[in-house]
C-alpha cells in the first residue's frame, strides 16, 4: 500500500519524508486555508519536497473552468495531480485532463456507481472517504470494498486512494481490502508505528543495557 500525507502544511511532509514512507501528497481547500499559504506556492514547495503525486484540488465548478484551473495547475510542477469533485462536470474535465496526460484524483466519492463512472471518465485516482461515511453511520469500509470489486471485475487501472481516514485502524482496514492508497493525516501516520508493547521492551532494552556499563561507539 502507498501512503499519501493527507496535509498542506509543508513542515510536517518534510519531517515524514526521512522514513521513505511519504509516496505522495493530498491538499484540499480545507487544508489550504489551515496553513495561511498562498496555494500555489504551496503546492509548487510540497512538488520540491515529494517526488510522487502532489494532489491540488480546482474550484471551479463547471467543466470548461476545472478544464482550464486544472491544466493551470498541472503546469506548477510535472508531479501535480489535479483533483476534481465527483460531480457531472468533475468527470467531464476528467476525461479531458486525463486526455491531455494529467494525472487526475476525482475526490468527494461516497459510492460505488460515483467510483464506477471516475474509473471510466480515465481517473488516476478515485478518492472515498470513509471517515465522512463513518461520521454518518455508514461503513465507509464498505464502500472501499465494493470498488475494489467493480474495479478488479473490469479490470480498471484508476487507483483506489482511501481518504478522509481518522484512525490507525481505518489503515490497517483499508489495506486489509486493497485500497492502493490510503492519504493519512501527519498525526494518524506517525501514530502507527506507536505501540505501547515495544516501548515497555525498548525501555527494559535500555536498563539492562545500561546495567552492562558498555557503550557500543
Ligand atoms: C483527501 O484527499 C481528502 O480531502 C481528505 O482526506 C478529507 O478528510 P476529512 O474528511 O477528514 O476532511
Amino acid at each position: 500500500m502507498k501512503f499519501f500525507v493527507d496535509t498542506a502544511d509543508t513542515a510536517e511532509i518534510k519531517a515524514l519524508t526521512p522514513t521513505g514512507l511519504v509516496d505522495g501528497v493530498t491538499t484540499n481547500p480545507s487544508l489550504v486555508m489551515k496553513s495561511g499559504r498562498d496555494f500555489r506556492e504551496v503546492v509548487a514547495e510540497i512538488c520540491d519536497i515529494v517526488e510522487g503525486p502532489v494532489s491540488a484540488e480546482v474550484t471551479a465548478t463547471e467543466a470548461a473552468q476545472m478544464i482550464e484551473e486544472g491544466k493551470s495547475l498541472a503546469g506548477i510542477a510535472q508531479n501535480v495531480c489535479v483533483k476534481l469533485p465527483l460531480t457531472f462536470d468533475g468527470l467531464i474535465a476528467c476525461k479531458a485532463l486525463t486526455g491531455d496526460g494529467i494525472k487526475t484524483n476525482v475526490t468527494l466519492c461516497f459510492s460505488a456507481n460515483q467510483a464506477l463512472l471516475a474509473a471510466k471518465a480515465g481517473a488516476t485516482f478515485i478518492s472515498p472517504f470513509i471517515g465522512r461515511l463513518d461520521d454518518i453511520n455508514v461503513d465507509g469500509m464498505d464502500l472501499i470494498r465494493e470498488i475494489r470489486i467493480i474495479y478488479d471485475n473490469y479490470d480498471f487501472q484508476t487507483e483506489i486512494l482511501a481518504a478522509s481516514i481518522r484512525s490507525a485502524n481505518h489503515v490497517k482496514e483499508a489495506a486489509l481490502v486493497g485500497a492502493d492508497v490510503s492519504t493519512v493525516p501527519p498525526g494518524v501516520l506517525k501514530g502507527l508505528a506507536h505501540h505501547p508493547l515495544t516501548d515497555k521492551g525498548l525501555q527494559a532494552f535500555l536498563d539492562d543495557w545500561a546495567k552492562t556499563g558498555q557503550k557500543i561507539l
